[in-house]
């Protein structure tokens, strides 16, 4: 699991800064959610743990995050390594153009895995208790099944695993796409809005396997539905305007906050 941590983090687009001095231990193996108002550098900070900031082309950054003790703005920092190690799902799913199946198969494949490495990564698998399917089929077909399985989506498309993906609901393609990010293998999920989209049903079910996934990957969630919020964090990271206003365990956090902003906040005063 890798420890994810800021320090002084600061970050401007041109010379409007929005996050300020921003320093949080992200805890292991849990459901982190980030909440807050629209605007106040939810993606920001969440798209600075795996330099998806890098993508724009006037941002700075000041302070540093460290996983697992590396800093990520380490102009040495392997940008690849670190996407692979922290998964991002976006607002809305964007599933390749190609069949259910090899929207899977495709990280595997790019990242060029072996046929030992596939079955070490299904023993990988096993070893943390996933219900991993008999190998009567080819491993990649393991693989694929066990993802679509760790996604909660394996029962609705088995029977049409050769079709394009681009059929599936949208609620099934995002589910889809949090396949497609654990099939290479991440260390940490980070999830904006993941279910801004969704109709409720659908929603419930990403949030399902949320928390069924806790255990063994850290989770971190965008979100600014708070009843989202109150339903599956284990730890609350409440920014208001670009400011680290409260952070905490979820029961203590949602019960007695200690800030005034927090309190205003929860209650619906303030959004
Ligand atoms: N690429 C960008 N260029 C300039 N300003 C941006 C960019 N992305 C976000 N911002 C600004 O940064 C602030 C924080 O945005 P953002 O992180 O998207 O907030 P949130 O996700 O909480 O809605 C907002 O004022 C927004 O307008
Ligand atoms: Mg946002």
């Amino acid at each position: 699991m890798p420890h994810i941590s800021l320090n002084n983090l600061s970050i401007s687009y041109g010379n409007h800064k929005v996050l300020h001095e921003v320093s949080v231990d992200i805890p292991d193996s849990q459901i982190t959610v980030i909440i807050g108002p629209s605007g106040c550098g939810k993606t920001t900070l969440l798209k600075s743990l795996n330099r998806l900031l890098d993508l724009n082309d006037d941002v700075s950054v000041k302070g540093n995050v460290l996983i697992d003790g590396v800093n990520t703005y380490d102009p040495k920092a392997d940008v690849l390594s670190l996407r692979k190690k922290l998964g991002f799902l976006s607002q809305r799913p964007y599933p390749l153009p190609m069949s259910i199946y090899d929207n899977i198969a495709f990280g595997p494949k790019v990242h060029r895995l072996t046929q030992e490495q596939i079955v070490q990564q299904i023993r990988d698998l096993e070893g943390r208790s996933f219900q991993v399917p008999e190998r009567k089929n080819g491993a990649m077909d393991v693989l694929v099944e066990s993802y679509l399985r760790l996604a909660g989506l394996w029962d609705e498309v088995k029977d049409r695993l050769r079709t394009p993906a681009s059929r599936l609901s949208i609620g099934q393609q995002q589910r889809l796409a949090l396949a497609r990010a654990l099939a290479v293998e991440p260390e940490a999920i980070l999830a904006d809005e993941p279910t801004s989209a969704l109709d409720p049903l659908s929603a419930q079910l990403i949030e399902k396997q949320f928390k069924f996934l806790r255990n063994n990957y850290t989770i971190v969630v965008v979100t600014h539905i708070l009843r989202q919020a109150r339903r599956i964090a284990d730890y609350v990271i409440f920014l208001y305007l670009g400011e680290l206003v409260e952070h905490g365990p979820a029961e203590s956090f949602f019960k007695s906050p200690k800030d005034e902003r927090t309190r205003a906040y929860i209650s619906g005063e303030i959004s």
